[in-house]
């Protein structure tokens, strides 16, 4: 074995030739990958006792694609990837890639200018390049279509999807797949058989059978985009990605190829890209805890007790049962308990009906589900995660009867959504053990949790609380004790803000259409006419003075009563009310505010900058360990828009300073709302970014 350079090797055995790769953790295109490569090929290419070569990784992965990191950095540049893959596509001998874990992005397009692939039946290939705002810049978007035609290579690169072996195979993305650990000797093998039958080095850059049918259907561009218009809304990368494949239908490999680099370029300098870049590395941040090192022992768990059957303990207990873990429901009334568990099976009955689970994953579901009337089902829980009435006084029952019967060890987790769980963890004699974990509606489809971790949560709750939210596969932010902790904290900035400027005089659909604009899924007053206007109001304790009042008394309780903010058709199509422009403009009068035009830049800016404001106060506070966990709360929980990076990532993107001026002058004509955060004026000061690595710690 002849080293290449540091991270590349090469040996040549019976005239095949083997180029190893080995750079963990994942074999990216750093500098010296891509210089391995060239050297390696530039040694092997016309080298006529070589007679095969194959291209093999070390390590989990086969190439996982381009260095994300340093994507679009300049620097040290290194031999140029697509004369590397030039060089292997050009070579005389037949070349094969030999594929295990992903071959991912740019590592992909390698293995598709190798002449052949191969793969363990557990690997993956794909194109994720979209999900970092991104296409495939090395020859993908004009190789894959060639391989699957136009339309497959569409779905798979403007999914991104990690497409397993076999399905690869079947659609001729591989040549072979060879037995499961034994990739080396079955690619060597593979290579010689290539050899023996004298086969020809095939190029998918010559490839043209599977292009045809785009072809032929002049409609077949424009359809697929109308078909998408909803599911790429305000993203950049989906449109470039799809003229890349519209080239390799209609332009020669060359000319196509120029397009690729051409948009690549242009989408790498964006915004949304370096947005998307940071959320990838933002999302493998969130799991770092300073003081609760990776190595921390966790907690041995295999049971879950859930306290409330209601809205959240449900859509909690199905995440148990999808990944096969046994879940104890408790509940005070059997109707509660009969409902909450008919409510459960409705969910996985309509999955089936969908076609997407059998009766048999529905029947193991609900064979791992235990209902009961006694708290003392809990006894034997490893975790019990509360999710009864919000009201401090309940929870403290709960509290102190989990503590007297919970075992020694076991967890014991609050999901409230704003109360004190240091309060709560006060009422058991372990706080040690007590933990929040505030889940999102609906609890088994929404991927945030908000690990909220007490005064005196221990270092291995938090460390399992951590793992056990990897293994029912959400992504867990830590976060500290205050009021609505970080996501709510911040999401009652923007709602205080929508309301004041309806009163001022923006229209309730102006205020929804810029925030809908800026990418959120809603706007406020449509969410908040989806979720119900009446959560937690009673005709009792109206006081008849707030618009939610006023329109709640009038029965307009949101989309179930076709009426709320907006009226709403039997389509739930929703149109402006003359009854709440009338409702708004007399409560305004009432409280002497002269409504005026509002611009639309205000309603933006006074919407979101008080969130970027709050963000910063919940840093200095320490209630976030990092600016990137608070955007992925906001990505993941919130519908934030991931091409804008999240609220922190968004005020860098704006500038702080700009961000400190726009509140200031906020300030000074509506009051201290707007007051900007310590932090945030002196980051803004020192022309710092909240994603600069020191940024918190220096102030
Ligand atoms: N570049 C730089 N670092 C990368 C990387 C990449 N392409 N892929 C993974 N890493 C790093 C991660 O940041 C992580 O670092 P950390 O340990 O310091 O946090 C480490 O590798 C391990 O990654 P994961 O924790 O994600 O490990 P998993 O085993 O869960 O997943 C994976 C492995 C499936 C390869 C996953 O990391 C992944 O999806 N990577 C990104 C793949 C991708 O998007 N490739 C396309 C890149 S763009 C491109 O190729 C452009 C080209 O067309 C020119
Ligand atoms: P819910 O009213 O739908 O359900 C609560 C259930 O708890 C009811 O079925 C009730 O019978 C039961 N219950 C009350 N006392 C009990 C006791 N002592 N033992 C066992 N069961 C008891 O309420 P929901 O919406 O599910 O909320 C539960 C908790 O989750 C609250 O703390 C809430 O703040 C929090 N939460 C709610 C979210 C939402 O969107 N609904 C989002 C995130 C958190």
């Amino acid at each position: 074995m002849t080293p290449i350079n540091a991270v590349t090797t090469l040996s040549i055995e019976d005239g095949i030739a083997v180029v190893t790769l080995n750079s963990p953790p994942v074999n990216a295109l750093s500098v010296g990958v891509r210089d391995g490569l060239a050297l390696a090929f530039g040694q092997l290419l016309g080298q006529a006792d070589v007679k095969a070569i194959v291209l093999i990784c070390e390590g989990k992965t086969f190439i996982a694609g381009a260095d994300i990191g340093n994507l679009g950095k300049g620097g040290p540049q290194g031999a140029n990837l697509l004369d590397c893959l030039k060089a292997i596509e050009g070579a005389s001998q037949p070349v094969v890639s030999a594929i295990h874990g992903t071959a991912l992005g740019g590592g992909f397009e390698v293995a598709l200018a190798c002449h052949y692939r191969v793969a363990v039946p557990s690997a993956k290939c794909g194109l994720p390049e979209i999900k970092l705002g991104l296409l495939a810049g090395a020859g993908g978007t004009q190789r894959l279509p060639r391989i699957v035609g136009a339309e497959r290579a569409l779905e798979l690169m403007l999914s991104g999807e990690h497409v397993p072996s076999k399905a690869c195979l079947e659609m001729g993305l591989l040549d072979a797949l060879v037995e499961e650990g034994q990739l080396r000797q079955g690619a060597i093998a593979f290579a010689r058989q290539l050899v023996a039958d004298n086969r020809p080095v095939k190029k998918v850059r010559d490839l043209d059978d599977k292009l045809k049918a785009a072809r032929a259907n002049p409609q077949f561009f424009a359809d697929f985009r109308k078909a998408n218009v909803k599911k790429f809304r305000g993203f950049d990368a989906p449109e470039a990605n799809i003229r890349c494949v519209e080239a390799a239908v209609n332009l020669p490999f060359d000319e196509g190829m120029a397009v690729e680099r051409k948009l690549f370029l242009e989408l790498l300098a964006g915004t949304q890209c370096a947005a998307q870049r940071y959320a990838f590395f933002a999302e493998r941040a969130v799991w770092k805890i300073p003081d609760v090192p990776a190595d921390t022992p966790v907690l041995p768990w295999e049971n879950v007790g859930i306290l409330g059957a209601g809205t959240m303990g449900g859509g909690i207990a199905m995440n148990f049962l999808n990944k096969g873990i046994p879940v104890t429901l408790v509940e005070t009334k059997q109707e509660a308990l009969d409902r909450g568990i008919a409510t459960i099976r409705k969910n996985y009955d309509n999955t089936a009906k969908k076609g997407r689970m059998t009766q048999a994953d529905v029947d193991r579901r609900m064979g791992l589900l235990t209902g009961s009337l006694a708290i003392e089902a809990l006894a034997s829980s490893d975790l019990v995660i509360e999710a009864v009435f919000e009201e401090m006084s309940v929870k403290k029952a709960v509290f102190k009867q989990l503590d007297a019967i919970a075992k020694p060890g076991a967890i014991l987790a609050t999901n409230t959504s704003r109360l004190d769980v240091n309060e709560i963890a006060a009422a058991t004699t372990r706080p040690e053990s007590v933990i929040g974990l505030h889940f999102f509606s609906p609890a088994n489809v929404m991927r945030l949790l908000e690990v909220v971790r007490g005064d005196k949560s221990s270092g291995a709750v938090i460390a399992t609380s951590m793992q056990m939210a990897r293994k029912i596969g959400k992504i867990a932010a830590l976060v500290g004790v205050c009021p609505g902790f970080v996501g709510n904290r911040m999401l009652a900035q923007r709602q205080r803000e929508a309301q004041a400027l309806m009163l001022e005089g923006a229209r309730v659909q102006d205020i929804d259409r810029v925030l809908f604009d800026f990418g959120f899924p809603m706007g406020p007053f449509a969410m908040s006419d989806l979720a119900g206007l009446d959560l937690g109001w009673t005709r009792e304790s109206s006081t008849g003075l707030t618009l939610r009042d006023k329109l709640c008394e009038r029965d307009r309780r949101g989309q179930k009563t076709s009426a709320g903010y907006y009226d709403y058709d039997a389509q739930r199509k929703a149109t402006p009310s003359p009854v709440v422009e009338q409702l708004i403009a007399e409560l305004a009068a009432q409280k002497g505010i002269v409504q005026r035009a509002v611009s639309d830049e205000e309603i933006l800016q006074r919407c979101i900058y008080p969130m970027i404001n709050e963000g910063a106060k919940i840093l200095e506070e320490g209630k976030a360990i990092r600016a990137s966990d608070i955007d992925i709360v906001w990505i993941n929980g919130y519908g934030w828009p991931v091409y804008r990076g999240g609220p922190m990532f968004y005020g860098d993107t704006v500038g702080l300073a700009h961000v400190v001026e726009t509140l200031q002058r906020f300030e000074a004509k509506l009051g201290a709302d707007f007051k900007p955060a310590k932090l945030l004026v002196q980051l803004a000061a020192t022309g710092q970014k909240f994603q600069d690595p020191n940024s918190i710690k220096s102030n």
